[in-house]
């Protein structure tokens, strides 16, 4: 089995590198795809680039080129729902693209019938298992006091809900409030996990989405959202998938 893992970010991709076996590169379309054995798997890392397109073409190429069995999408998000709080983490039940709308103010994606792309049920409840063991027993040790205390980060907690995506970084109160309002049982919003969603539904191919809150997705949003990735969400994203490997293994 090879399980593929996408981040969008280049921080987070390094970190987990320096982690992985026997590892070559292979580049296509300008992504570098590092396959090898990662937390005694095999296992195809690679950067997606930011936005729904970058994160898609991404996908169908570690489907068809590097034919994954499965793929694991991670990184970072802004919280939604109030009770997200900065270093949380959530485990998509369900993907859903905010920004798809066919004429009738439905997120449906025209030809394919479905709005709320589900996870892989196995595949999310070993993640859920395995990052809420993480949030409460090691996140806290990977990062300095000093940033923990600085993103208000004592007690992380990891929960199951939607997470939606769209190509925006969402940093104003009046948008949040309508994702809120609008979309069931948001728990944070991201830019990519529901394009990785709809290409695996349409592969049939199993995955799921995890991501870590970097900010409020409200008006402070891109005041820490650099800091955020520099100094937590790279360890965070490394320990969360470290922690779903050594489930599957
Ligand atoms: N990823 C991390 N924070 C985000 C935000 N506020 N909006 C969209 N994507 C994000």
């Amino acid at each position: 089995m090879t399980i593929g893992v996408i981040c969008a970010m280049q921080e987070e991709i390094n970190e987990i590198h320096k982690d992985m076996q026997s590892d070559r590169t292979t580049t296509i379309a300008g992504r570098d795809f590092i396959s090898g054995t990662l937390y005694g798997q095999n296992a195809v890392l690679v950067m997606s680039r930011i936005g729904k397109v970058a994160a898609a073409v991404t996908a169908a190429l570690l489907l068809e080129h590097f034919k994954v069995d499965k793929i694991l999408i991670c990184g970072t998000a802004g919280g939604v729902d109030p009770q997200m709080n900065v270093g949380d983490i959530v485990v998509a039940d369900y993907s859903v693209q905010h920004d798809m709308n066919p004429g009738d103010n439905s997120f449906r994606i025209p030809l394919l019938d479905v709005d709320y792309l589900k996870s892989d049920e196995a595949l999310t409840s070993l993640a859920l298992q395995a990052v809420s063991e993480y949030a409460s027993a090691q996140m806290t040790r990977d990062i300095p006091q000093e940033y923990l205390d600085k993103f208000h980060i004592s007690a992380p907690k990891a929960v199951l809900g939607t997470i939606a995506s769209g190509d925006q970084f969402i940093c104003e109160k009046e948008k949040n409030t309508w994702l809120y309002e609008h979309v069931k049982n948001i728990k944070c919003v991201e830019m990519e996990g529901a394009a990785v969603a709809q290409v695996c539904y349409e592969w049939g191919v199993p995955f799921t989405v995890i991501r870590v809150i970097s900010d409020g997705a409200n008006d402070d949003s891109s005041v820490d959202f650099d800091l955020f990735i520099e100094k937590a969400a790279r360890f965070f994203t490394r320990g969360i998938v470290r922690a779903c490997f050594e489930r599957m293994a």
